[in-house]
């Protein structure tokens, strides 16, 4: 099972005679590299209190939607933004109602309506409450909305009686979750992405480079393997762990990042260019350091070759996506880029020096373009954006499926 490293699940926990074993669920999901914050229901504290989640967590416990205490600090909206997935379990009878309904009169249920983030419920109830043709209603909504049904297992239940309704076991749980990343939407194709930031040597001890932090490029590397593709990645000199089942090709300068690109292009499907790659060059690299016994210095820079444009214009190009940070004009520089490069999307974000998204944050804010259609992503974790583009790249890569 490939790794959960740093996912993060908002677990709901629903007033069922199982939620007990939703404490040994938290813990399971922390054993996989989970970052878990749980949500209960008022049913779910009459079964747990929600110190035992806190402590098990490390996190804070969510129980109110109401409660301007939460709102300050971390409310719906934001934990469904801070969220890369949501589990519930146990699933109520009471939550798959509420959710096949789409009501929103408590915190969990509010939500799982706010948000288009992936959802599990995992049922838990007697078997009568299980076989009961409401609840089957509501399980065929859910399903039929992409929601994933995890369960239940069949057996003895608390209640005495035997048939199907049995929560699954948390070690069971705990390994599908990944279930709910591994979408298979580049199943059999292969991606090409650049990351980072690149260096151009002035002299033997000192270099040109910039503020990307190749955070971006990553996280789309860790998306477009969930996805199924066969993944190189491309990258400048950064210290990122590389994301599990990604090939990682070190490069340092501009030339040596486009000779690689060049040399893995072929066969390529796909090109996600999210490298903040030098424009310009030395023209010439000092042989020895330069000393400071000038009042001026003058160094004399040529260009680099443009990586995506060079992939963009090969024969039998790949599907390109370019990334262009603007500080003004966003659609205007990004759709000049799109036609000047020949590329099929391209995703813009504006950096400030000041801000939280862009260059080096852990979250961003999107545009992205294509020939006949836009879209906008709010600012959000960039692990998270990076599912969401991948999708949106999946969709138009292959518009047939
Ligand atoms: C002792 C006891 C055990 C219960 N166990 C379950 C259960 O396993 N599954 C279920 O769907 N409902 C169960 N219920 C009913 C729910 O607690 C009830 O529907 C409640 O409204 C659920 O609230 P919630 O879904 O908002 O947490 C149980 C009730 C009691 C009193």
């Amino acid at each position: 099972m490939r790794s959960l490293k740093n996912k993060r699940i908002l677990l709901g926990v629903s007033g069922g005679i199982a939620a007990y074993k939703s404490a040994d669920l938290v813990r399971r999901l922390a054993e996989h590299g989970c970052d878990v914050r749980v949500v209960m229901t008022r049913g779910a504290q009459e079964f747990m209190q929600p110190l035992t989640f806190q402590a098990l967590s490390g996190n804070p416990v969510h129980t109110d939607l109401l409660d301007p205490k939460a709102e300050a600090a971390m409310g719906h909206i934001e934990l469904a933004r801070w969220a890369d997935a949501i589990v519930i379990a146990p699933a109520t009878a009471d939550v798959i109602a509420k959710l096949a309904a789409g009501t929103a009169d408590d915190l969990l249920s509010t939500l799982c309506l706010a948000t288009s983030l992936p959802i599990a419920v995992v049922p838990a109830m007697n078997q009568q409450m299980w076989s009961s043709p409401a609840t089957q209603d509501n399980i065929e909504r859910l399903r039929h909305r992409d929601v994933a049904v995890w369960g239940p297992g069949s057996g003895s239940q608390a209640c005495g009686e035997v048939g199907a309704g049995r929560m699954l076991e948390p070690l069971e749980i705990a390994e599908r979750v990944n279930d709910l990343f591994n979408t298979g939407s580049l199943a059999g194709l292969r991606v090409m992405i650049t990351a980072g930031p690149t260096q151009e040597n002035i002299d033997p001890v000192r270099y040109l480079t910039n503020h990307s932090s190749g955070k971006m490029g990553f996280a789309v590397a860790q998306a477009a393997v969930e996805a199924g593709a066969v993944v190189t990645l491309v990258t400048g000199p950064v210290s990122l762990e590389t994301p599990e089942g990604v090939e990682r090709v070190n490069t340092t300068t501009a030339q040596q990042m486009l000779e690689a690109c060049e040399e893995y292009a072929d066969g390529c499907d796909i090109f996600i260019a999210t490298a903040a790659v030098a424009d310009y060059r030395l023209a010439e690299v000092n042989e020895h350091k330069i000393k400071k016994d000038h009042e001026e210095l003058v160094i004399t820079l040529t260009k680099n070759e443009d990586i995506l444009a060079t992939i963009a214009s090969r024969e039998e190009a790949p599907f390109c996506v370019g990334f262009a940070a603007e500080t003004q004009n966003i659609e205007t520089y990004a759709m000049g880029k799109l036609q000047r490069k020949k590329l099929s999307m391209i995703c813009a974000n504006r950096v400030h020096g000041d801000s939280n998204t862009g260059f080096n944050a852990d979250s961003n804010e999107l545009h992205v373009y294509w020939e006949n259609g836009k879209k906008h992503y709010p600012n959000m974790p960039k692990t998270r954006l990076a599912r969401e583009l991948i999708q949106l790249i999946a969709e138009h890569q292959q518009p047939d499926i």
